[in-house]
């Protein structure tokens, strides 16, 4: 594990590849750092979000010094080797920042290959946090006031958002500040129906519900210590409210296709299932291992372009957030 070290501001390998993630991101930590997202990289520390403006540091020299290595044909640092965050899209600041949140790294569940699951099995984990919400709120101002333009904001990382009991706050706040911007979370689900409720009406365009299965057995096999029939529901409870009170925040059912969950039975259930409780389905592929081994063009043809999410077929592949 990479802890923080000082990054080295020479160029390193060469690249083919255009730009990464962090060439118009930011990530905040719930330990205050500023780190790349990538999963060698979020113990990366480039910046500190109590100790620097973070309006200044986007525009600064390290975030700089990635975007100029791109361009230059050059990975920034000699952790980006192995990085999955490089990408053959040309993604600069002007086309938008997208900002990521992680409102939290405690969880209640041990999705096998998950970074959150491998940080709890050391010896000495790192210890769980909450990101505080008032570094939170200046930092998202200083983005502000900064005149930096926003895409996207996404409450995520490599723990439960909703164990932060500001989550509902976090995002009203960046729906004020970011009127503009598209505002995601993403959730394992594994919560009472009261926090669904309570999401429905804070400005989210997105709740991402990370449920990959169709039954407890086929479900558990990834999302280890989940309880199916918890996140149903969840998605039910707060696709009710949304209409309820007319919400313009979208429940998103997220299925990640693994082995042990995309036979053509299974599939069709899930679909049946979200079109019963009127959620969006989509479905995404996995590079982890027991990843599905269905070929692009066949789940395509099984449950339309309209449910498929990034990562399947990259010539249709949606832009990864
Ligand atoms: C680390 S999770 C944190 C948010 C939340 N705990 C959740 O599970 O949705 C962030 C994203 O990683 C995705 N994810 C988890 N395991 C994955 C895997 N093996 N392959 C691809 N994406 C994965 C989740 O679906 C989620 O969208
Ligand atoms: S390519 Fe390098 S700079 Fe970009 S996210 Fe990965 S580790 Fe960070
Ligand atoms: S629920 Fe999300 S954060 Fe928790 S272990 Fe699974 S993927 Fe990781």
């Amino acid at each position: 594990m990479i802890v923080n070290p000082r990054p080295v501001m020479t160029h390193h390998r060469k690249t083919g590849f255009k730009s990464c993630h962090m060439c118009a991101g930011v990530f905040f930590k719930c330990n205050a750092k500023l780190t790349c997202w990538c999963n060698d990289g979020y113990n990366y520390e480039l910046g500190d979000m109590r100790k620097d403006h973070v309006g200044e540091f986007i525009t600064g020299h390290v975030m700089q010094h990635i975007r100029n290595s791109f361009q230059m044909g050059y990975e920034p640092f000699e952790i980006c080797q192995n990085c999955i965050a490089k990408t053959n899209t040309l993604r600069m600041l002007d086309d938008g920042l997208v900002i990521h949140v992680e409102p939290s790294n405690i969880c209640n569940l041990f999705c096998e290959f998950c970074s959150c699951t491998f940080e709890r099995q050391y010896k000495n984990p790192p210890k769980r946090k909450l990101l505080p919400f008032e570094l939170y709120s200046k930092s998202m101002e200083e983005i502000r006031n900064s005149n930096i333009k926003v895409a996207v904001i996404g409450f995520i990382g490599y723990g439960e958002p909703l164990f932060n009991p500001y989550i509902c706050q976090m995002s009203q706040l960046a729906r004020n500040l970011f009127s503009e911007s598209l505002i995601f979370i993403d959730t394992n689900a594994n919560h009472s129906p009261r926090k669904a409720r309570n999401l429905a009406d804070c400005g989210v365009d997105e709740v991402r519900m990370g449920i990959d299965g169709v039954d407890q057995v086929s479900y558990e096999k990834y999302r280890e210590r989940g309880n199916f029939d918890k996140c149903i529901k969840f998605a039910k409870a707060l696709c009710d409210e949304t209409n309820r009170i007319g919400s313009s925040t979208k429940p998103i059912w997220k299925y990640i296709l693994f082995n042990h969950n995309d036979s053509d039975d299974q599939i069709d259930k899930a679909m049946q299932m979200a079109d019963e409780m009127g959620v969006k389905i989509l479905f995404h592929l996995t590079s982890t291992p027991n990843k599905s081994l269905r070929k692009d063009e066949d789940i395509i043809s099984q449950v339309g372009m309209s449910r498929i999410g990034s990562n399947v077929d990259k010539k249709h592949r949606s832009e990864d957030h």
